[in-house]
């Protein structure tokens, strides 16, 4: 390339940013002249990164609102009953940005009538948290409560894959197009060493299972589909273990948070722990 074309690239260049400046300065405008005059900022939100979590009332959820709120995105936080969601009210009171849900991932009409409601808006990050343990007395050989594998599938792996479905052209329609579950160590069955968590553990190997044929589904639609463990962290779901055992929730969502940053179209499918290391099926 000689300098002649150098310069005229420049010039284009120029010539690019600043009518891009102009139009962005001249949408602003747009947009401000509309509010004054009492018309609702239409697409406001869609300039921004928007992220929607399930189960955002407590632990590992709650932090990851915190977290996303803290990058001022817009954090569209899930959860069975706002109301009693005291922590999830306080973080709402302290970043505009948060929006607060109702949403049981059992509840599949639920599901469809919150995608509806949101429809035409992108959704970046679709954050599948919410999860139960199912208790470890309704898990042991010998007593098994059968009624309690239904609803750890049902909540664990069943929920997940329809809130998915449900919100698949919102993620589609974004930027970072990621559909994000927090999965478990346990569902791993490469790493079972000894019997335990009959129902957890099934629940967990089904999820990731679901979200390998969704990664396989939708890879040619541009949306990444990952699945991340926080390890062994300090939340309620955990309680009763010796807190020697446990992480701090938060350095378990800086270690989910970097990992599903980084995530793109190439690792679809991949199940990562908190040092983005690949977790064997
Ligand atoms: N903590 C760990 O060591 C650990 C390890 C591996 C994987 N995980 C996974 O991490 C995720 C979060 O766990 P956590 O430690 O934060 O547990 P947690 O403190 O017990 O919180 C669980 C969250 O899930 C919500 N939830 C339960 N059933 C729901 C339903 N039907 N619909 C919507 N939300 C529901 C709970 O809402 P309510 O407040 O309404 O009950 C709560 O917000 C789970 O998927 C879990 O399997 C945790």
């Amino acid at each position: 390339m000689d300098r002649g074309d150098e310069g005229t690239g420049m010039d284009r260049r120029e010539l690019i940013r600043s009518t891009a400046a102009f139009a962005a300065m001249g949408t602003l405008v747009g947009r401000i002249a509309a509010a004054a005059e009492g018309e609702p900022l239409q697409n406001a939100a869609d300039q921004q990164t928007t992220v929607l979590i399930t189960g955002a009332s407590r632990g590992i959820g709650l932090e990851f609102a915190r977290r996303y709120a803290g990058r001022n995105w817009r954090v569209i936080a899930t959860c069975r009953n706002p109301a009693s969601a005291e922590a999830l009210q306080a973080l709402k009171a302290q970043h505009e940005n948060l929006i607060l849900e109702p949403l049981d991932v059992l509840d599949h009409a639920g599901i469809d009538a919150l995608a509806a409601r949101y429809a035409n808006q992108p959704i970046d990050i679709l954050l599948n948290n919410a999860g139960i343990g199912g208790g470890m007395e309704n898990q042991l050989f010998g007593r098994l409560n059968y009624a309690t594998f239904n609803e750890v599938m049902a909540v664990n792996a069943i929920g997940p894959m329809k809130v998915c479905e449900a919100f698949v052209k919102h993620v589609e329609a974004s930027r970072l197009r990621k559909m994000i579950t927090v999965s478990s160590n346990q569902g791993s069955i490469g790493s079972v060493d000894a019997a335990r968590l009959y129902w957890y553990r099934s629940s967990k190997s089904a999820l990731n299972m679901l979200m390998v044929n969704l990664a396989f589904q939708l890879k040619s639609r541009g949306v990444i589909v990952g699945l991340v463990t926080p390890g062994m962290t300090d939340t309620d779901f955990m309680k009763g273990l010796p807190k020697k055992m446990l992480r701090p929730v938060a350095d378990a969502v800086t270690d989910m948070a970097r990992e599903i940053d980084r995530f793109d179209l190439s690792m679809t499918g991949q199940f990562l722990d908190t040092k983005g290391q690949i977790v064997p099926w």
